[in-house]
């Protein structure tokens, strides 16, 4: 073994940490600068306001000092037949580790809850990480279109996404 390897101190510890999985809330707004720039908060809070509309459904996961870790929302205006994974995000510092997985599932479950069995998302064709996540969660193509989003500078960006359905079973 080197000095280096001897002289090098490392543990492990286990911290288990119990996740609260809940709807956005107006006070949440300002703890979900990491999701995004102002633009992108100008969105969650349409979100906001879908939500009392009955248009959209929200996820946050918080950790137990009420930080919150990741948002996503289902969006029901694009069809009456599935609702659309929206905006999935989990902080930088903590994804793979299964968050987005329960972010999605419990996004999942407020498409059931409206008596739909379908769940649809966009994923875009440079992000191949994210479209393996949700090949994993049982998600298949099932067309492209073009997305377009306020950017700062009163720009909009503008990309292609790859269009992802899953039909969801009252078990998965
Ligand atoms: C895409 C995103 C929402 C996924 O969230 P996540 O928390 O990283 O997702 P998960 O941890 O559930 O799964 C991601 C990966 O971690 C792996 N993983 C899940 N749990 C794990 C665990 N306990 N230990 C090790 N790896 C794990 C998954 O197998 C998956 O592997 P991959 O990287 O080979 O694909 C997140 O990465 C993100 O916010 N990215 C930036 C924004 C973005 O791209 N949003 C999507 C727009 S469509």
């Amino acid at each position: 073994m080197s000095t280096s390897e001897t002289d090098t101190w490392r543990t492990s510890q286990l911290v288990e940490l119990s996740l609260t999985v809940r709807a956005l809330e107006p006070e949440d707004l300002t703890d979900l600068g990491w999701s995004g720039g102002p633009e992108h908060l100008t969105a969650i809070a349409e979100v906001l306001q879908g939500c009392w509309s009955g248009d959209t459904e929200s996820v946050v996961i918080a950790l137990p000092n009420g930080r919150l870790v990741a948002f996503g929302a289902v969006n029901f205006r694009r069809s009456p037949d599935y609702g659309e994974l929206w905006m999935l995000s989990v902080h930088e510092t903590l994804q793979s580790l299964g968050l987005g997985t329960v972010l999605i599932r419990a996004l999942e479950a407020r498409v059931r809850d409206r008596g739909l069995h379908r769940a649809q998302l966009g994923v875009e064709h440079d992000n191949p990480r994210a479209y393996r996540l949700y090949r994993a969660l049982g998600y298949r193509d099932c067309g492209s279109r073009v997305e377009h989003w306020p950017a700062a500078g009163g720009n909009t960006y503008v990309t292609v996404c790859t269009v992802m359905e899953h039909r969801l079973t009252d078990t998965v």
